[in-house]
């Protein structure tokens, strides 16, 4: 493929790569006054400034240049051990530290499986609709998507059970915990009934769990992995729960799995910044991790109910959303005629973003659907906000 513009061949994979809806958003909104409902950034003054500051302090006292120098490939041990015990064990997962490989965010843990595990026309099966930026990752690798429907409970066992045919997918993607973009929850019996397929069908399970930590009420059940170890992959981050500026996420996996991502991570970056990770692990060692966790849930629950009641309150009848109970997001269902880009090129000059549901489904499957993101934005904000959205809405039924 030959860009004329900048006189460059660039490689047939470029051809095929989406660009991500949600940071042209950002970047034609950052600095402007709009609320908005885009990212998944959590609230600016409730990432822990004291304590990262005195972290940073002490690790720089105690470990001196140490703490500045290149890391190992695999992570920190103290930090590995840290995500086994804090992090994964409490969600079910019995992994050794050896089994988690620090990743440059979990983004980098996505990129990375695709390196592994994808070549073109490989099959990745994900949850309908699924995570923008999961799908750009895996599309660099071109392979071809098999979205899978899902309900209120999760994604439905039948249809996992059929997808692909005898051609099996490489692997399941899914976001059991809160997920995004619909912020909902894999039910109990669910689970069970979804790790059945798997196991049935020896799938490999890719699960990323971002958003695992952030409940709102009831807890989410084990995570899948922990009752199909032996075929799972599963990924995390501190960038919801303490802050996204440390570009801090994992994998863990089964060690001759994670020794493979561990070979292209190599060849990627060499090793993910050891400052930061030294700064990860003595927050995650010191810091009251369940009270901070406490005071994102009590924050993020109310600005949830502020946005069920906004929705409640001008969404016309013709529209549908999701309820979460933890995560950031909702996921609103407008009529099928309606694309919810038209929607945005009218609240965008009203001061309103949020993310069009088309690059959430690789088959074009949500484009009457969107993504609203209620972690960034005050109360009084996500009502203003909503009833523009609202207006405009029904402007275009
Ligand atoms: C499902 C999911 N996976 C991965 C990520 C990437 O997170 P990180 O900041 O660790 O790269 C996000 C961020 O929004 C996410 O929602």
């Amino acid at each position: 493929m030959t860009n004329h513009d900048c006189q460059l061949t660039l490689a047939r994979r470029m051809g095929t790569l989406p660009s991500s809806c949600v940071r042209e958003l950002m970047r034609a909104t950052g600095g402007r006054d709009v609320i908005s409902f885009a990212g998944g950034l959590p609230r600016p003054d409730l990432l822990p400034l004291d304590a990262v500051r005195a972290a940073t302090d002490r690790v720089l006292t105690r470990e001196g240049g140490e703490a500045l120098q290149y890391s190992s490939t695999e992570g920190e041990p103290a930090l590995r051990s840290l995500i086994a015990e804090r992090l994964l064990a409490p969600r079910g997962l019995r992994v050794a530290p050896e089994q988690v490989l620090v990743t440059t965010g979990s983004q980098q843990g996505l990129n990375l499986l695709g390196k592994v595990l994808l070549e073109p026309g490989a099959r990745v099966a994900l949850e309908n609709p699924s995570y923008l930026a999961a799908i750009q990752a895996f599309s660099l690798y071109e392979p071809d998507y098999l979205p899978v429907a899902m309900d209120d409970d999760g994604v439905l066992p039948d249809a996992l059970e059929q997808c692909g045919g005898t051609r099996a997918p490489n692997f399941f993607y899914a976001i059991p915990d809160f997920q995004n973009p619909t912020g909902r929850v894999y039910s109990r019996r669910r689970r069970e009934a979804v790790v059945e397929v798997l196991a049935r069908r020896r799938l490999p399970l890719v699960e990323d769990a971002p958003y695992s930590h952030l409940a709102y009420g009831e807890e989410p059940g084990p995570m899948l992995a922990s009752a199909y170890p032996e075929r799972s992959f599963v990924m995390g981050t501190v960038s919801k729960i303490l802050a996204p500026g440390f570009r801090i996420g994992w994998v863990a996996g089964p060690a001759r799995w994670i020794e493979q991502l561990v070979r292209a991570k190599q060849a990627t970056d060499l090793c993910t910044g050891a400052f930061a990770q030294r700064i990860v692990a003595e927050l995650l060692r010191e810091l009251d991790l369940p009270a901070h966790l406490a005071r994102l849930r009590a924050a993020y629950r109310q600005q949830c109910d502020a946005m069920l009641a906004a929705l409640a309150a001008h969404l016309p009848g013709e529209a549908t959303w999701t309820r979460p109970t933890g995560g950031m997001f909702v996921w609103l269902t407008l009529p099928r005629h309606l694309d919810a880009r038209e929607v945005l090129n009218r609240t965008l000059p009203r001061g309103v973003a949020f993310a069009p549901g088309e690059s959430f489904s690789p088959d074009g499957s949500s484009r009457h659907a969107l993504r609203l993101n209620f972690t960034n934005a005050t109360a009084a904000d996500i009502e203003r906000g909503i009833a523009i959205l609202a207006e405009e809405v029904k402007r275009l039924l």
